[in-house]
């Protein structure tokens, strides 16, 4: 049995290349990546395939039992053709099972700003569904990184802030994610079930206690509205160069979390068949990184 991750030079597929490797050896794992000179893992066989072309996605497909397909970023393109894209490249160079990567949601995300970025992980599991491919949806939760970057950057005002309140979100580390990840794509028995990745929930002023123990702070949170919410986003200068639809999306994001359509039960232990580590565990594991 081999395995082909796609979108492969980014943060999630270099840490799912990482355990498939672990898991079934590098002769059998397969980098796809729009730019293969960006995917670091030594020892694998590392092939071109952008989401934009069916052509040379049938080509990277070539010979692959199973592939793991990473949702597209959000940007200014067409994520449901370049997810269909995919799909259809699967289906014509013969691979025999799908994973896709979505993210987690009950419904309570119909009022807010992230439900159309959250359609499309919704209709990328009904494409694969109907594919007639075996197939494997790993919906998962936020990353703890980029909320804990976040805090820990807010030690200087010794407050963080959003918009969320008493919402509670499982967040999980990309390790994490990738691990369980790595197990579903090999095991058969996952086939035709959706996983909730996540941690243990939590609710904001719960994460800031949490990485104040950890970082040693004496970090606060406190809730500001929406409008408020953009405003900030937007003096991220990677943020503002997106734009404020990003910043919007970003904050729909929060006000998922606000209604508790984040809030959803683990499926962690059934998917990678040991129970998630503690949010205070991936804490340590971020600032061993993070002070490195
Ligand atoms: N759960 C969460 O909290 C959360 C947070 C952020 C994002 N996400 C979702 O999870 C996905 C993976 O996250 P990540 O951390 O790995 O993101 P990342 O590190 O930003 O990597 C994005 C990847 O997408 C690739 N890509 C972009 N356009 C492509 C195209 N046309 N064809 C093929 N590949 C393309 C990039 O390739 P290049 O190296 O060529 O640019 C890169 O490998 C994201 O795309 C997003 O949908 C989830």
């Amino acid at each position: 049995m081999n395995v082909a991750v796609t979108a492969a030079s980014g943060g999630l597929g270099q840490a799912i290349l990482k355990y498939l490797v672990e898991e079934i050896g590098a002769d059998n794992v397969i980098a796809v990546a729009r730019s293969p000179d960006k995917v670091g893992t030594p020892g694998i066989e590392v092939r071109s395939g952008d989401y934009q072309s069916v052509q040379e996605m049938t080509g990277a497909f070539s010979g692959i039992d199973t592939v793991v397909i990473i949702s597209a970023p959000v940007g200014d393109w067409d994520r449901i053709s370049m997810h269909r894209n995919v799909i259809e490249a699967a289906r014509q160079a013969g691979v025999r099972k799908l994973l896709f990567t979505s993210v987690i949601g009950n419904g309570k995300e119909e009022d807010t700003w992230f439900w159309k970025t959250q359609q499309v992980n919704r209709q990328a599991e009904s494409d694969m569904r109907e594919s007639g491919l075996e197939w494997v949806v790993a919906r998962n939760g936020l990353y703890l990184e980029k909320d804990l970057t976040h805090i820990v950057h807010a030690k200087g005002v010794g407050v963080y802030r959003n918009i969320v309140g008493d919402g509670r979100c499982g967040y999980i580390s990309v390790d994490e994610l990738a691990y369980a990840t790595a197990k579903l794509a090999i095991d058969d028995h996952a086939n035709g079930q959706v996983f909730n990745l996540v941690g243990e929930p939590l609710t904001q002023a719960g994460l800031v206690e949490l990485a104040n123990q950890i970082f040693g702070m004496d970090v606060r949170y406190e809730v500001i509205s929406d409008e408020e919410n953009i405003t900030e986003l937007m003096k991220d200068p990677k943020i503002a160069a997106r734009g404020e639809k990003v910043a919007k999306m970003l904050t729909g994001c929060f006000q998922a979390v606000r209604t508790g359509a984040f809030d959803v039960e683990s499926d962690f232990e059934r998917a990678a068949g040991r129970a998630v580590k503690p949010t205070l565990q991936m804490i340590r594991e971020q600032q061993a990184i993070m002070t490195a």
